[in-house]
């Protein structure tokens, strides 16, 4: 998977100096970075996964942390282990790496069930499940979602807020945006101060098995395919960081 793109687009007018705001975008990227490396490790695996012969797949909290780990190196070049513990870069990411950890001994029994298939734990649900057990371990500090354009939306847990809604429309789906580059803007989230980092996500061929065409027909997981091509919009990892 590409590393993340920095392509500018930081808010005129920002209240953070523009070297705390770096430093956020930075850290949010490498948040943003680990979740993904984590969901390529369940898309690797998903064959094994969805093997009704296969008890035990080997996928524990460790083994996810650590192939997560080789993914963003794979990516970006940079080991997030070698970030400073006590920075909050590494605090986030360390809390990224746990949330993954108990996600997966959490559904171990799930995904080591003998004698069914498909299991229903897709690279989505994992992500969308890391991120509300980051959300509970962070304890409102950083918030890291999945979401999509509203029309795209499956689980209404990932919908849109007002001002990723607005960025989608504005930003992502203008014919002018560059692909792959990020939007963040120092905000405020219910009255609090933050710096909010959204990175697009476009459909690759291997989405379009669920997301793809016939619109409107039921995909393996029960939900209707979008119709969707490769390379159009599909999702926008968006991290909020409290200062
Ligand atoms: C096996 C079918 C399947 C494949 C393949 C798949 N998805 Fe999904 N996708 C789902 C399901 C099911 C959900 C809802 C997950 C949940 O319950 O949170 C989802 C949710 C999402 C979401 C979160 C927003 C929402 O609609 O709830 C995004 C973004 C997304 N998919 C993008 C992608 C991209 C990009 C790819 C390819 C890299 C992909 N998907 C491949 C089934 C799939």
């Amino acid at each position: 998977m590409a590393a993340l793109v920095l392509l500018g687009a930081l808010a005129a007018g920002m209240p953070l100096g523009r070297a705390a705001m770096q430093d956020d975008v930075d850290t949010a990227l490498s948040i943003a970075e680990f979740l993904r490396g984590a969901r390529t490790v369940i898309s690797a695996g998903q064959a094994r996964i969805n093997d009704p012969a296969v008890g035990d797949k080997g996928l524990s909290g460790d083994v996810v942390v650590d192939q997560a780990i080789q993914n963003v190196i794979k990516a970006t070049g940079a080991d997030p282990r070698q970030v400073d513990a006590g920075s909050e870069k590494g605090r986030l990411l360390a809390a990224m790496a746990l949330a993954v950890k108990e996600v997966m001994d959490a559904n171990q029994p799930l995904i080591n069930q003998q004698g069914t298939g498909f299991k229903g734990f897709v690279p989505a649900v994992f992500a969308r499940l890391v991120t509300e057990q980051f959300r509970r371990d962070q304890s409102g500090r950083a918030e890291i979602k999945v979401t999509a354009p509203p029309e795209l939306v499956r689980n209404r847990r990932a919908s849109p807020d007002a001002f990723e809604t607005d960025i989608i429309r504005r930003k992502f789906q203008s014919p002018d945006w560059v692909k792959d580059s990020i939007y963040s803007e120092a905000t405020t989230v219910a009255g609090r101060p933050a710096t909010r980092v959204l990175v697009p996500e476009y459909y690759g061929a291997g989405c379009l098995a669920c997301h793809g065409s016939p619109k409107g027909e039921i995909d393996i997981t029960g939900y209707p395919k979008e119709g969707a091509s490769q390379g159009d919009l599909g999702g926008v990892i968006s991290i909020t960081l409290f200062d």
